[in-house]
């Protein structure tokens, strides 16, 4: 079984995109700035957003951290938005979500130029990723992309299923495991919570895709021998035997699940800093478009 080790792929990336910062400085060029927009205080989304600002520090570029209370209101965070689309300091910048109930995403996510949208969640940028035209490619999505890639995993021909249909991951993963590309060229089912004998799917999948945020949500019987899981869910769970008092697991059993697979990808350090390198990636991208 292959352990899909997305901390050890993801500080190679960040390795890669370093060399490449390093040699920006000393073409006298500017360096990446990521700009991050944290709106309330949620306490996994201030851990992610520190997660990401932290790693834009480790590879040499800019960083800036715009935290604003959750009483914020719509006009105020498109006010905010409209200063980071006309600052020319700031390369890219994500708004991360979920925002407070008050504030409409869909609005938020329409006035971030798309030039700078290093989430590729902008519709034009959803749009250009659907038709396989240069983009910014969703963060996450991307990263299990390049995760496959650097791990050899075949995906060409193979029986691709995602489970899970949000915007965010399970919709433009299953575009870019369906496109003609490598990795990609898979044959995709995406599944969700209206589908019908979901296990029965499940099991004739080559590749599993978890993305529906259930906890331990896959289990041993809905996998075949020798499949390929990728695990997206971050969930914390009570452990009174942590110091934290919680640990975090998956939407995958993984426990019971692993032993039947070719490769699987752990909670933590699977996805999650993939996701991380990918909107690194994405950053250092921005830089050509906007100089
Ligand atoms: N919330 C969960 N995942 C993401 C992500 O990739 N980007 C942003 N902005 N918010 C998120």
């Amino acid at each position: 079984m292959i352990l899909l080790d997305g901390k050890a792929t993801s500080n190679s990336i960040k390795e890669e995109i370093a060399a490449e910062v390093e040699k920006l400085k000393q073409q006298g060029k500017k360096v990446p700035h990521l700009a991050a927009v944290l709106v309330g205080e949620d306490g996994a989304s201030q851990t992610y957003v520190n997660s990401k600002v932290k790693s834009c520090e480790r590879v040499g570029f800019d960083s800036t951290l715009i935290k604003l209370p959750a009483s914020t209101s719509e006009e105020e965070l498109l006010k905010t938005i409209d200063d980071l689309n006309n600052n020319d300091n700031i390369d890219g910048y994500i708004v991360q979500l979920p925002l407070p109930d008050h504030i409409d995403e869909n609005k938020v996510t329409l006035a971030v130029a798309p030039g700078k949208d290093v989430d590729g969640f902008h519709p034009e940028n959803v749009g250009r990723m659907s038709l396989g035209l240069p983009t910014f490619l969703p963060a996450t999505p991307n990263g299990i992309m390049e995760m496959l890639g650097r791990y050899n995993i075949e995906t060409s021909g193979k029986n691709c299923v995602v489970i899970g249909r949000s915007n965010i991951v399970g919709t433009p993963m299953s575009i870019l495991m369906s496109r003609n590309t490598n990795p990609g060229n898979a044959t995709v089912t995406l599944v969700h919570s209206r589908t019908k004998n979901l296990a029965e799917i499940t099991r004739r999948a080559d590749i599993i895709i978890v993305a529906l945020g259930k906890p331990k949500f896959l289990t041993a019987d809905m996998v075949g021998e020798g499949t390929v899981v990728v695990d997206v869910g971050i969930h914390r769970i009570e452990d009174s035997t942590k110091k934290s008092g919680f640990r975090l697991v998956g939407d995958v059993d993984y426990e019971n699940v692993a032993p039947k697979c070719s490769a699987i990808s752990p909670v933590p350090g699977g996805v999650g800093p993939m996701t991380i390198a990918s909107l690194l990636q994405n950053t250092l991208k921005a830089i050509s478009l906007q100089h």
